[in-house]
């Protein structure tokens, strides 16, 4: 089963690209879902779909053509089937602290739940086999990138926090329950992290694998758009995702010749040009701004014809280079990180137990070292064309 993730700025067309993407695969003979992962669902819109009909029924896969089906995870619907121990014991945890029943229910909703929720879905259809191709419309780059570095930090808590306290409270249950004002977790709870957990396991390799899985960032020929992508470029990159495409969206077509639109046509022109520089090798797509929004099936071809023509195969690996590496050189060995245009100055490198860790600005990536080269340190790193070379060297 083939991952295609749609990230990008907010308002950039990801929802009409992921639909669009869709429609043209099914038409290729590919049974695919497409799941919105933004919470502000606007997939079933996209195709126009009959509200009295559809709405609040696309928490499970819905089919809305030949071969062509819709999710949009419903975190309401999520709670009761796989957040059932944990919500209802933050929900108990909230009231004691004063809050109505209603209210301690909504706060018991936390970031990445649906998130999670999501990559259980992904994770059941890859083993289960349901559909050749899964399409992930994300919400806006901030967002997606929770989703993507959830797995890695649900690892750490697993490994790291949730046996000590699991272990510790089981121990000291008794005494605690007389001492705290709140009531402590259950054992159900961690019973439904544990499930939680389980039905995650694994989806990050899945995610990190080029065949498998691909990011394709959509984007505006916009100065400030293309500073989000760059950023969420490097993001990915970090996370170990590789990005096969960039799509320019709502690009302003030459006919349109009115002089009001001549400063756009310039300005959209040099930032194309940058887009293509930039991201080379990685190739850049364009999709003009059409004379109506992308809503229904008709406009949904119309742009998916635009993006690959009559042939192309969205779901084909286009990129199989992981966008990391480990070398033996003859004194040392790298680590090499494909990784454009980000300059020297703005990377930090240390290493944390088995890892490397790697800053980029404000973002953090810990890349898990094979074991062979888990005693090395760091020594220098250097930017050579598209690759962050980091040496690795035996401690003095
Ligand atoms: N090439 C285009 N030409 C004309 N209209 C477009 C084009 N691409 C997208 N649109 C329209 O722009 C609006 C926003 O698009 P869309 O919902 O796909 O963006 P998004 O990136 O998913 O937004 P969000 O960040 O809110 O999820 C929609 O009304 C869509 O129909
Ligand atoms: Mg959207």
């Amino acid at each position: 089963m083939r991952i295609l993730l749609f990230s990008g700025k907010g308002g950039v067309g990801k929802t009409s690209v992921a639909a669009a993407t869709g429609v043209h695969l099914a038409a290729q003979g590919k049974k695919t879902l497409i799941m919105s992962v933004d919470p502000a669902h606007s997939l079933a819109d996209s195709f126009d779909l009959e509200k009295t009909l559809f709405h609040g029924a696309t928490f499970d896969p819905v089919k809305v053509a030949d071969r062509l089906f819709l999710q949009e995870v419903n975190i309401n619907r999520e709670l009761k089937r796989h957040w059932k121990d944990i919500s209802s014991y933050i929900t108990s945890v909230l009231r004691t602290t004063g809050l109505s029943g209603v209210e301690a229910e909504e706060m018991a909703i936390f970031p990445g739940m649906e998130e999670i929720s999501a990559m259980m879905y992904v994770n059941q259809y890859r083993k289960s086999r349901d559909f050749d191709v899964v399409i992930l419309d994300c919400a806006p780059t901030a967002e997606s990138l929770r989703f993507i570095s959830l797995p890695a930090t649900l690892d750490w808590y697993m490994k790291h926090i949730f046996a000590f306290q699991r272990g510790l409270l089981k121990a000291a249950r008794p005494m605690l329950n007389r001492l705290s004002p709140a009531e402590l977790p259950p054992d159900s709870y961690f019973r439904n992290i544990e499930e939680l957990f389980q039905k995650v396991e694994g989806i990050d390799a899945v995610m990190e694998n080029p065949q498998l899985t691909s990011v394709r960032l959509v984007t505006n020929a916009e100065k400030m758009v293309l500073r989000e992508t760059q950023r969420a470029f490097v993001y990915f990159t970090l996370h170990g995702l590789t990005v096969d495409h960039i799509i320019v969206n709502r690009l302003l077509p030459e006919s349109v010749q009115d002089s009001f639109f001549a400063a756009w046509h310039a300005s959209q022109r040099s930032t194309l040009a940058e887009i293509i520089r930039y991201f080379y090798p990685v190739p850049t797509k364009q999709v003009p701004l059409f004379a109506q929004e992308v809503l229904g099936y008709e406009r949904l071809q119309l742009m998916a014809r635009q993006l690959y023509g009559s042939t192309e195969d969205p779901s084909a690996v286009t990129r199989d280079t992981p966008p990391y590496s480990f070398m033996r050189e003859k004194d040392h060995y790298e680590v090499r990180i494909h990784m454009p245009f980000t300059v020297k100055g703005e990377v930090g490198l240390f290493k944390k137990n088995d890892e490397l860790v790697v800053e980029v600005g404000t973002i953090r990536r810990h890349i898990g070292l094979p074991t062979t080269m888990t005693s090395l340190v760091p020594v220098k790193a250097r930017l050579n064309e598209h690759m962050l070379v980091v040496e690795m060297k035996e401690p003095a």
